[in-house]
């Protein structure tokens, strides 16, 4: 292991998206709580639910070693915003997380790098920590321009929020054509665009390459291991398998059986890699 992923905890965290029911999630906590309680589980592990599921989080998973989070936030800190939830109620109830600039978002909602910078600001002086999503689509990607696209999406959003401590802030690169199709990236494609965005954030102060960087898309059991081994991923943000709690639980093991081998998945990955 290098020495900077030393210092790099993995996450793993489940983004529910708008799933969810009372007695479904019942189960899936408790199931997430107990696997957290009975193992002595090295990585970090969340869960980002739907607002309204938030309490019921906040009651199933307290005094469990488990991070519970928003999927939205807003870019305001009060007022006549109406529908708005805000980072200091998020914050207040106990939310460590939240997702903002999800590919979902900036799609359907059209988001803007000026607005998801607002929200990671807001989350950050409430003592939140944002999880600012990235990721290029699909005609990006055959346009060979994946990496300037993540990277702008990055400084973009950066240029709002400025430099960061490295815990204030987490960042998940996830490729728009790998999100609920089932087709994940390989580890080797990952790699390249974690690295690149880990460059990206050396540019943008120091320690700030310490942030650390999950990878999302069709993150399955099958597939975890590979992925969570990359020098450069921090870790991941399960959509889909977080629905399932033997899925959710196979790849939070998956991310414990990581660490240690990170270097040798970094070299496998670079030797693919043309110069
Ligand atoms: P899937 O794991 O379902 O592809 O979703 C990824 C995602 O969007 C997490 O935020």
């Amino acid at each position: 292991m290098t020495e900077v992923s030393k210092m790099r905890r993995k996450l793993v965290l489940g983004n529910w998206k708008m799933h969810g029911s009372i007695g479904a999630n019942g189960q899936l906590f408790e199931a997430i709580r107990q696997h957290a309680s009975q193992n002595d589980v090295p990585v970090e592990v969340g869960v980002c639910v739907p607002a309204p599921y938030l309490s019921q989080a906040k009651n199933a998973l307290s005094g469990a070693a488990v991070a519970w989070g928003a999927q939205d936030v807003s870019a305001y800190a009060s007022g006549a915003y109406t529908g708005e939830v805000s980072a200091a109620m998020l914050a207040e109830f106990g939310a460590r997380y939240v997702i903002v600039g999800h590919s979902e978002r900036r799609a359907y909602h059209r988001e803007t790098s000026e607005l998801i910078g607002a929200k990671a600001r807001q989350a950050i002086s409430a003592g939140l920590v944002p999880v600012i999503c990235v990721g290029e689509t699909m005609q990006e990607r055959d346009s060979g321009i994946a990496e300037q696209t993540v990277r702008d999406q990055l400084s973009d959003v950066l240029a709002f929020v400025g430099a960061e401590s490295p815990d204030r802030i987490v960042i998940a690169y996830e490729p728009v054509w790998a999100i609920g199709t089932g087709r994940s990236a390989s580890s080797a494609d990952a790699q390249t665009i974690h690295a690149a965005l880990r460059a990206c954030l050396r540019e943008h102060g120091t320690n700030m390459e310490q942030i650390r960087i999950l990878y999302g898309g069709s993150i399955k059991p099958n597939n975890a291991l590979g992925l969570l081994s990359c020098a450069d991923i921090d870790g991941g943000l399960i959509g889909g398998a977080s629905l399932s709690s033997d899925d959710f639980i196979s790849i939070i093991d998956s991310a414990c059986r990581a660490l240690g081998s990170e270097t040798r998945v970094a070299e496998v990955a670079n030797a693919g890699i043309k110069s």
